[in-house]
């Protein structure tokens, strides 16, 4: 599996606020994450890259947390963040932070020299849609100098204010949003806590943690003490599990398939996808390594070994149980569509504002199927089970990759007939190769349908 996402982006820039420097191994990393490695390369920061089979080594150098001269400096006034919402909301926060150099004023006393340049954070159209009040506007709560453009990217982080250390409570649990918080918290005097309506994963508060940061995650509840210093860490990224739940879904569904997928991250806030295929009726099997590659590591990591349901069972999803599943929820649309009877997804409504509206899409595409399928406020209901129509399925991704790779697999399963995506290279986001190991695990016939 390409390395995780989540924690790719963390692993890069949270060693550049760090001291020192650190090597960051990543396994096919999708163009999301080399939008984090971009603009960390504008601001300074990326000492070498080295590519060796399919792997990307990238040396992070950074110069500490409350002084983080490295940040502050370099050019990158305007840095492209391209499709990835995690590279600009976590950005603002890291920068919202960042200190200009100092020098003594007229009493000995210590004044900002030269603060760091305004930076620009834009990106795609599709980012540019995206809602970023919801990190902008905790940010200036702290005291942070950050605009957005009527809500929106472009948004503007100015230089160096001191930050105050605050209590936030969220309205919507978005783990991008208590990490961007965080790392604005690593500059403020004090603690900040941040309170989530639901659970998210929490990659930042163990990685921020693993570096030295006092961090803590209790519940729904992020603790944060600044001002904090980090010492850089080298680490390999193990893969992605919402990358690996295609072939968790694809082995459900095929009549007779046994998968296993290597080094996947097994963080236990992201293994609701386990769960519930479970409870669907397909048998998983969850392999933790003692050993991990590499030494040291932040995040469990081991296989899964996915086993062909014999029968699937509908499902009901919604509360608590979504936002650990965010990223999966396409591909558990199809399996929805293939379990016998109904099946529900509610409290969903974060679909509606991420690469693209994922409720509007995964509706269309299954109505398209010859589903019964039908499109609620925020979710769906599937009633499943019955041969669809198998005709081509034209898949307009909307450059959407969780849309794309589902109803991929919604073809290789034999749902549909083939699957027409109109932008296949949109997978490369989070996914590069995904192609090619869709042909991999495909028998003769269902590589033919799928492609
Ligand atoms: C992510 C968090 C999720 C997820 C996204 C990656 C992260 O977004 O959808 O793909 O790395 O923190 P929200 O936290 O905004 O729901």
């Amino acid at each position: 599996m390409p390395s995780d996402k989540s924690i790719a982006h963390r692993a890069l820039l949270f060693n550049a606020m760090a001291t020192g420097s650190a090597q960051i191994t990543l396994r096919r990393p999708g163009a999301d994450v080399l939008s984090t490695v971009q603009v960390l390369s504008d601001l300074g920061v990326v000492a070498g890259m080295e590519k060796t089979d399919g792997s990307v080594t990238v040396t992070v150098r950074g110069g500490g947390t409350t002084d983080a001269a490295r940040l502050a400096g370099g050019g990158g006034e305007r840095m492209d963040c391209g499709n990835s919402g995690t590279t600009m909301r976590l950005l603002c926060g890291a920068l919202a932070g960042r200190a200009g150099t100092t020098a003594a004023g007229p009493a000995g006393e210590a004044v900002e020299a030269s603060g760091p340049r305004a930076a620009e954070l834009y990106g795609d159209t599709s980012l540019s849609s995206r809602p970023m009040e919801r990190v902008a506007g905790p940010l200036r709560a702290m005291g942070a100098d950050v605009a957005t453009t009527d809500g929106h990217a472009p948004v503007r982080v100015g230089g160096h204010r001191p930050l105050r250390s605050m209590h936030h409570a969220l309205p919507v649990a978005s783990a991008q949003v208590v990490s961007a918080i965080s790392l604005a918290a690593l500059a403020a005097e004090g603690t900040t806590t941040i309170d989530t309506p639901a659970e998210t994963r929490d990659h930042t508060e163990r990685l921020l943690a693993w570096l030295g940061a006092d961090v803590r995650r209790e519940g729904r509840r992020t603790s944060i003490k600044g001002p904090a210093r980090m010492q850089a860490r080298s680490l390999t990224v193990p893969g992605d599990i919402s990358s690996a739940a295609a072939w968790l879904v694809a082995a459900a569904l095929h009549p007779d398939a046994e998968l296993r997928l290597l080094d996947v991250s097994l963080n236990p806030s992201r293994l609701a996808i386990v769960d519930v295929l479970r409870e669907m009726g397909t048998d998983i099997k969850v392999e933790a390594q003692e050993a991990l590659p590499g030494g040291s590591s932040p995040e469990p990591v081991g296989d899964l070994v996915v086993r062909t349901a014999t029968t699937l069972r509908p499902i009901s999803l919604g509360g608590d149980r979504v936002a650990p599943l965010i990223d999966e929820l396409p591909l558990i649309a199809v399996a929805m569509a293939a379990a016998n009877g109904v099946s529900e997804l509610r409290d969903a409504g974060e679909l509606r504002v991420k690469e693209s509206d994922r409720i509007a899409q995964v509706v269309r595409h299954l109505v398209a199927m010859g589903v019964n399928a039908e499109e609620l406020p925020d979710g769906w209901r599937v009633t499943g089970g019955r041969r669809a129509r198998l005709v081509p399925l034209p898949v307009g991704t909307g450059g959407d990759h969780r849309i794309g790779i589902a109803f991929a697999i919604a073809a290789l399963s034999g749902l549909t007939g083939e699957a027409l995506v109109d932008d296949p290279a949109c997978i490369d986001v989070s996914y590069p190769g995904f192609w090619e190991d869709l042909e991999a695990v495909s028998d003769q016939t269902m590589a033919g349908a799928a492609r």
